[in-house]
């Protein structure tokens, strides 16, 4: 069977927009109040990661896993959560990454599909903010998927919706865990960030800006 790209299925946070910063300083405003300071190299490992999954790697930096019963740590969750929504009130079109406006304009011009895979409950709030969802054939509802990130349910389920067979799908994503979860999905992976924390893509960049059309196609190509 011809490999050929059919479908773009793009992560939200840190990808469209810089999102991924204000789940960092709502984390750590919650760390704070814990008195479980962390850095961006620990943030690495919560990118892309659901909210619960995220708050017990916090608890468990701070060897505090089992001081809160379920309940609290619900409440915790949610108090991120506040934290965040206060964070991206402001988010306007203004906000999309550089290159992602061209990018997205240059795969509608070729006829392709467009999926979004974010972890994130926000993501449709996030992606309304931004007026960018006329781009997106289909965006995965975060709350109907049982499996986070690196597990590829959430990727696998973008592409059954826009009926694209897997390895005719390219995945963009900025974390580690994202990065996993389409190489398991059978995927052509784009990663954004550091050859280090991108390891396990197939192509990488160090920014937005650098997403071009041409290059991802010709690269896809290549791994015929
Ligand atoms: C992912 C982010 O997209 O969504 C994570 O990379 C975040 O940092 C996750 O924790 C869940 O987001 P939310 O908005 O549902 O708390
Ligand atoms: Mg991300």
């Amino acid at each position: 069977m011809t490999k050929q790209v059919q479908a773009f299925i793009f992560d939200l946070d840190g990808v469209i927009t810089d999102s991924a910063e204000h789940h960092y300083l709502a984390w750590k405003q919650l760390g704070q109040e814990l008195h479980i300071p962390f850095d961006r190299e620990f943030n690495e490992q919560l990118k892309g990661v659901s909210r619960m999954d995220s708050l017990e790697r916090i608890l468990a930096l701070g060897n505090r896993q089992h001081d809160f019963t379920a309940e609290e740590k619900e409440a915790l969750a949610t108090k991120k959560n506040e934290h965040y929504k206060e964070l991206i009130k402001g988010i306007t079109e203004a906000d999309i990454l550089p290159g992602i406006t061209e990018l997205l304009a240059d795969i509608r011009k070729h006829g392709l599909k467009v999926g979004l895979a974010s972890a994130s409950k926000n993501a449709f709030v996030v992606i309304d903010r931004l007026g960018v969802g006329e781009h997106f054939h289909y965006i995965v509802d975060a709350a109907k998927v049982a499996k986070g990130k690196p597990d590829p349910e959430i990727f696998l389920k973008a592409a059954d919706a826009l009926g694209v067979p897997y390895e005719n799908c390219i995945g963009v994503e900025d974390a580690e865990a994202g990065i996993e979860a389409i190489k398991a999905a059978g995927m052509f992976a784009v990663g954004v960030g550091t050859p280090e924390s991108m390891a396990k893509a197939d192509y990488v960049v160090s920014g937005t800006s650098e997403l071009r059309y041409n290059e991802i196609i010709a690269r896809f190509q290549q791994t015929k």
